[in-house]
């Protein structure tokens, strides 16, 4: 059984929703799993260390950029090293805002791996509400990421 932390933050529920999805997914599989949201929960930067692997969701805002919501975490990284933790990413945007389609998850993606986060190297963008194929990818990363997190115990096993 894998400790799973799931952290999320969305404001019109669609990053909630694939969040959800994961959450249901790693249960189903008797893991464990912790879902905070940024808005109601208290959430640090180091708490990923106490757990197998983390999910962390975050849709776009302000043309590009990570939601208020997430600012203390994100910046709260640049004082954390997380090498050996485990992370996949992913978030909710709206293509319509083109070029800055979902950087949110990007610019989180890309922060965690200066942190020395092994990353998943999907990065789940959903086109604001998700559909069949994006619950399926959900699942998916969920599933990889725990794959992930088995490979690491082959490797401290051998
Ligand atoms: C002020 C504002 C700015 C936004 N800017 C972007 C953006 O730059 N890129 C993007 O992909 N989505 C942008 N969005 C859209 C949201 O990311 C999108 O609706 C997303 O599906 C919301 O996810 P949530 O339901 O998890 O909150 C913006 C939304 C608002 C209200």
């Amino acid at each position: 059984m894998s400790n799973i932390l799931i952290l999320y933050a969305s404001a019109s529920g669609n990053t909630e929703l694939m969040a959800e999805v994961m959450a249901t997914y790693l249960e189903n599989l008797q893991h464990k799993v912790t879902i905070k949201n940024f808005d109601f929960d208290q959430i640090t930067a180091e708490e990923i260390k106490d757990y197998d692997a983390a999910l962390i969701g975050i849709y776009t805002y302000d043309y590009g950029e990570i939601p208020y919501e997430v600012e203390f975490f994100y910046d709260e990284l640049d004082e954390v090293e997380l090498t050996g933790s485990i992370c996949g990413v992913f978030g909710a945007g709206d293509s319509a805002y083109g070029d800055t389609f979902g950087t949110a998850v990007d610019l989180m993606y890309e922060k965690l791996e200066e942190c020395g986060v092994h990353l998943h190297p999907v990065r789940l963008k959903v086109d604001l509400t998700p559909d069949k194929k994006d619950i399926r990818n959900c699942e998916e990363l969920a599933k990889s990421v725990l794959l992930l997190v088995s490979g690491k115990e082959a490797n401290v096993a051998e």
